[in-house]
């Protein structure tokens, strides 16, 4: 047999000397190899011992739908397992979230059709849903963070995510103007982060001179700083009834054909005052957690979006993957891609399939 050379010569530097790399049998049936990476992968104990990368409870932050009124939670059709809960409702699985050891819960609230209107006002009521919200959670469960969203899309009767002119033209520096009010009566009520999530320019630099002059220095500010325009945020839509009733959201929203304008965003926003950065959303943009992981030192968070959800969940329920795993390894690999923290509707689960193991 003539020896093996092309693509083995490379492992000609970490071989002893006087062994050659060639693939030569013993004559006893072994291979005369040096390196057997097999050997760490004998048994489980092994196994845990050079593992790189650990998925834990203390990596979830898990998202919740609130609605107005009482009765039942609401299921979602398009994201089995999530319900738009009533306050009251909402409280008890909140109780349930912190004693599973979650850290934090992001909230969205579902706004009726009447209490929208073109400017969003709503989103800054201090008696709005979400102020009314984030009080009941702090007087109930204190210790559990929560991180609100402060976007417009949820209060405006066109649906985006911003003041939008006669033209349909997405309006930025107004907007911002908004965004600042939102963010203020959310610190006002209690929140522990603002999540500024709408992509407009200036807006973390804008909130976090706001916060500072209202004397909420302790608020942070958590950016949605690579967020893209993207496909996968359907079901979280539906969720909310919160569509863009014309148009898209392309000029505001990244192109998902950029990598580099993320680290461009992201710099603006630490620039900004940013206390963690966030790259949304996590599957289909692995490259873009990695990137952004290897240019700051800022925590990064990962959304694992709607659309992500609804995949796993619809492939489960006709029984061709396995839900657990399936989801166990996606998060690990998004641990793996360099997130700190991972925005997921399956941190229940997750929670309590990591206690069981
Ligand atoms: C709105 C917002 C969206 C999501 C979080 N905040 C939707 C959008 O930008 O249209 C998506 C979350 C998900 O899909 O899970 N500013």
């Amino acid at each position: 047999m003539p020896p093996v050379t092309g693509r083995y010569d490379f492992l000609d530097y970490c071989s002893a000397p006087q062994r050659k790399v060639e693939m030569i049998p013993l004559g006893n049936g072994s291979m005369d190899l040096t390196h057997r990476p097999r050997r760490l992968r004998r048994n489980s104990a092994i196994r845990r011992l050079v593992q790189e990368h650990i998925l834990s409870v203390n990596d979830l932050i898990y998202p919740l739908f609130v609605r107005e009124g009482g009765g039942e939670p609401v299921p979602i059709a398009s994201m089995p397992g999530c319900f738009r809960y009533p306050l009251d409702r909402l409280l008890v699985e909140v109780k349930t979230i912190a004693e599973l050891g979650i850290p934090g819960i992001a909230l969205f609230p579902v706004i009726p059709e009447h209490k929208k209107d073109d400017q969003g006002s709503e989103s800054f009521n201090p008696d709005g849903l979400v102020q009314r919200t984030i009080k009941a959670i702090k007087s109930l469960v204190p210790d559990l963070l929560i991180f609100t969203d402060v976007a417009l899309d949820p209060f405006t009767s066109h649906g985006h995510d911003g003041l939008v002119d006669d033209q349909g033209r997405i309006l930025n520096d107004e907007t911002v103007d908004v965004l600042v009010k939102m963010a203020v009566s959310q610190a006002q009520a209690g929140t522990d982060f603002v999540a500024p999530s709408d992509m407009m320019d200036g807006r973390v630099g804008a909130i976090r001179a706001a916060l500072d002059a209202a004397g909420y220095t302790e608020v942070g500010i958590l950016a949605y700083s690579a967020k893209y325009a993207s496909a996968y945020y359907g079901p979280f839509r539906d969720a909310l009834d919160s569509a863009p009733k014309f148009g898209d959201k392309k000029t505001y929203q990244m192109d998902p054909a950029n990598s580099r304008e993320a680290l461009k965003e992201v710099d603006l926003d630490i620039q900004q005052g940013a206390d963690i950065v966030m790259v949304k959303p996590a599957l289909a943009y692995m490259d873009v957690i990695y990137q952004v992981k290897r240019h700051t030192n800022l925590p990064v968070a990962a959304y694992n979006v709607s659309g992500e959800y609804a995949m796993v969940k619809a492939a489960a329920q006709n029984g061709w993957i396995d839900e657990k795993k399936i989801v166990l390894e996606t998060l690990t690999a998004m641990k793996r891609a360099g997130a700190d923290m991972i925005l997921t509707y399956h941190a229940v689960d997750v929670a309590r399939w990591l206690q069981d193991s």
